[in-house]
């Protein structure tokens, strides 16, 4: 079975984009992109959540008129890089549950490494979006699924900022139903498991860390 992946195709996010890829960008500008281009993806990533109508009266006449369904969406952020992207979702969704996991590529096997779950209660009830800016083999977001999966959550979708044919590969091989937004679909992978030409190791760039 083939998942559903949406790459947003608009000039304001590959405008941003080509910024993020430019090894010349500081971390405050880098932060400041990766939360433009999240809040820009999410409009797409967020398109199907549940609504449903309630009675409102404007100064005009009283009508019926959708707000979101409940119980609110959960957010939940892959560490550390997801924290931004969190960050920015919360403002359109302030109403939003937070999760985080706590995963960093083992630098030898680039197999995930947990280090922390913490995720919001009645996840089986919520609809999710999983958040992390690089979809590279996978690893970490078929990782996450897994956790989430054994958590109850049914309901899951994934938001990657840019992501590559192996990590897309991976996630619908093991979850078909998941569906995925990238802002931008890279070539491939290189030989350290870093997406090409991809935007080098997003947390330290982020963080400002090496
Ligand atoms: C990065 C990125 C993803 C992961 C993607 O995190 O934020 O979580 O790599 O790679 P994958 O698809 O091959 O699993 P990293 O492991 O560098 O951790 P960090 O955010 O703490 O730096
Ligand atoms: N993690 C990153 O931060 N960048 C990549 O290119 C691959 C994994």
């Amino acid at each position: 079975m083939t998942g559903t992946l949406t790459v947003v195709d608009h000039p304001l996010v590959a405008h941003k984009i080509t910024m993020l890829r430019d090894r010349d960008t500081e971390s405050s500008a880098f932060r400041a992109l990766c939360q433009e281009v999240t809040l820009l993806t999410a409009y797409e990533a967020l398109r199907h959540l549940k609504t449903e109508p309630v009675d409102v009266e404007t100064p005009v006449a009283p009508t019926r008129s959708p707000l979101l369904a409940g119980p609110e969406p959960a957010i939940v952020g892959i560490l550390r890089a997801g924290l931004v992207m969190v960050e920015a979702i919360l403002t359109l969704i302030p109403t939003g549950k937070v999760g985080h996991l706590g995963l960093f590529r083992d630098p030898e096997t680039h197999q995930p490494v947990e280090y922390y779950t913490k995720l919001p209660d009645r996840i089986a009830d919520r609809e999710v979006l999983l958040v992390d800016p690089m979809l590279a083999t996978g690893g970490s977001a078929v990782h996450a699924l897994d956790v989430l999966s054994e958590a109850g959550a049914t309901n899951v979708d994934l938001l990657s900022i840019i992501g590559c044919p192996e990590g897309v590969a991976a996630v619908h091989d093991r979850y078909p139903e998941t569906v995925i937004t990238l802002a931008a679909m890279d070539e491939r992978l290189n030989e350290h498991a870093y997406i090409v030409p991809g935007l080098g190791d997003a947390g330290d760039r982020i963080y400002g860390t090496k």
